[in-house]
């Protein structure tokens, strides 16, 4: 296990469609789980793709805190090899996101509120589920790092997009979430 190198916004691995796994199993997906797990950990993010420790391949990782959900539960960190979303309604919210690939910024970004998702855990079990809200939003966000797509490329209005740290002067508007926490 190691903590890995993140990529930052501008690097080319960032930008293009990861690969599909052929084998959830496999020892490499595994050893790439558990540094992935490692770097989030040190990092102190809450969500990591794999193409953003410079390994262009569908894998990601991601836990909500419990303070994030309806129901006060949060979601246990999980493990999602290829996967898939669809949006379950119309609806969207704009919320506060940050990234780890694009360090003390943090902007509103427009989600599906409601979606379903299903890919495959270290195990090769089907993990198929529906999220809202916030559950919702970490999975978009982190499943747009597998189609080469950041947070700011889904912004419709980018003089949201700021300085965390700026923002303790005043909200330019307000929107779900903490700016920059994530
Ligand atoms: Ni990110």
């Amino acid at each position: 296990m190691a903590i890995l190198k993140i990529a930052r916004m501008g690097h080319p691995v960032l930008r293009r469609p990861a690969e599909p796994v052929e084998d959830p199993t496999a020892p490499e997906i595994v050893h790439l789980v558990a540094d992935m797990l490692d770097t989030l950990a040190d990092a102190g993010g809450i969500g990591l793709a794999a193409p953003q420790v410079h390994v262009p391949k569908r894998v990601m990782i991601f836990t909500v805190p419990p303070h994030r959900t309806a129901d006060g539960d949060g979601v246990a960190m999980t493990v999602l090899v290829n996967p898939v979303i669809e949006p379950l309604d119309e609806a969207k919210a704009l919320g506060w996101e940050a990234c780890l690939s694009v360090p003390g910024l943090t902007g509103a970004v427009p989600r599906w509120s409601h979606i379903r998702y299903r890919g495959h855990d270290l195990q090769g079990n089907l993990v198929a589920r529906e999220a809202r809200d916030f559950h919702a939003r970490v999975v978009q966000h982190e499943f747009d790092h597998l189609e080469g797509i950041l947070y700011p490329m889904r912004m419709a209005d980018l003089s949201l997009l700021a300085f965390a740290e700026e923002l303790k002067h005043g909200l330019p508007i307000e929107a779900d979430g903490t700016p920059g926490e994530d």
